[in-house]
This record gives C-alpha cells, sequence and structure tokens, in this order.
C-alpha cells in the first residue's frame, strides 16, 4: 500500500444557502454608507440608514492562493430592497487581469446579472435557483436582488484575477434596473 495521509477539508459549505464555516473562511459585509455613488438617486440614498446592510460576502482562501493556477471560492447574500426605484446589488468590478473569468451559481432568490464588456455592450441574465452563470474575459459584472427574499449565490473565481472598481464607481454600467408595476423596469 502505498503512503497517504488524511487532512481536514478546507471549510465546510450548506449546500441550500451557500454558507461557509471554518477557520479558513473570510467575510465582508457592505452596507448602503459603503456603496455611496452606485445607486442612481443620492437623494434617496441619503435619506436611507448608512449602516444598512446591502450585502454580504463569505471567501475561501487555500494555501497557495497567492500563487498562478490558484483559485477562490466564495459567495454572496444580497438583501431585499431598494433605494428609490432602484434594486439592491453588488458594486460591480471588472477583474484586473482581463482574462480571468468566474462562475456563479444561484442558490436561492431571484435577480439579474449584468454582463458588461469594455464597449459597454450589457448582458443582462436572469437568476434563479440553480442558475450557473459564466463570466467570460473582459466582463464586468454586478447581480441584483429584483425578488422579495434574499438573493444568494456562490462564486468561483482565479485568486489572482484582481478587481477594479474603479471604472464602475465612475462610469457605471450601461443599464439600471427598477422597480417596475409587475416586473423589473430596465433603463
Ligand atoms: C469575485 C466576485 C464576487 C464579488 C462579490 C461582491 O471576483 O465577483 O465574489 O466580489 O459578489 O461583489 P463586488 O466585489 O462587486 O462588491
Ligand atoms: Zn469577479
Amino acid at each position: 500500500m502505498g503512503e497517504h495521509s488524511i487532512g481536514q477539508a478546507l471549510a465546510f459549505l450548506d449546500w441550500s444557502t451557500g454558507k461557509l464555516s471554518g477557520a479558513a473562511v473570510h467575510e465582508s459585509t457592505k452596507t448602503l454608507g459603503d456603496l455611496r455613488g452606485i445607486f442612481s438617486s443620492e437623494r434617496d440614498w441619503a435619506k436611507m440608514d448608512p449602516t444598512g446592510v446591502v450585502y454580504h460576502v463569505q471567501w475561501v482562501t487555500p494555501p497557495g492562493a497567492d500563487t498562478e493556477g490558484g483559485l477562490l471560492w466564495g459567495n454572496t447574500t444580497i438583501e431585499p430592497g431598494t433605494v428609490g426605484d432602484e434594486y439592491f446589488m453588488t458594486h460591480g468590478h471588472f477583474h484586473l487581469k482581463p482574462d480571468r473569468t468566474e462562475f456563479y451559481a444561484t442558490t436561492s432568490g431571484s435577480g439579474l446579472l449584468l454582463l458588461m464588456d469594455s464597449a459597454r455592450h450589457t448582458q443582462i441574465q436572469e437568476m434563479s435557483p440553480g442558475s450557473l452563470h459564466h463570466i467570460g474575459p473582459g466582463l464586468a459584472h454586478r447581480v441584483i436582488n429584483t425578488g422579495a427574499e434574499k438573493l444568494k449565490i456562490l462564486a468561483c473565481w482565479p485568486s489572482d484575477a484582481g478587481h477594479d472598481y474603479g471604472t464602475i464607481a465612475q462610469q457605471g454600467f450601461s443599464v439600471r434596473v427598477l422597480r417596475g408595476s409587475g416586473s423589473p423596469r430596465i433603463v
């Protein structure tokens, strides 16, 4: 029999929610205050509690995550809600290395994924439990919760992808998603 060793799992994942637990898990929370300038109505944003949570992110950094070929795994939970008529959403970003792609998958809730190229052409994909989304090279990505419950997604991406938040902070996406009568309005 060959030599072998038995080690511990990196973390544990609750598949019904995507929630991660274990020592290797990192977390970050984005509040309304953190998302200044992201929503179209500064006036409505200013009226809301800046400590209100918009989304929460968890991720695991495996050993070797700092080398080319490393992968990260995480989840994002976006609360239901709006700023004025605009649904709660993630900041959104391009990857600093444009050829670094990513998978998103929906565990619960419903929403929209915006994918925008450098020419500002935007593609919109519907997110619902089980939907698997591939974010191709050079595409900025943002998730929008258009439902009444939390929108929970899983993500897997190359650890050296890097995040360019500045371009979106300055120029935004070419479309916004607002609450309409019945279904979301894309403007
Ligand atoms: C990583 C990735 C996700 C997001 C997360 C929060 O490349 O796309 O893990 O980081 O959904 O969104 P942002 O980073 O846009 O605030
Ligand atoms: Zn990303």
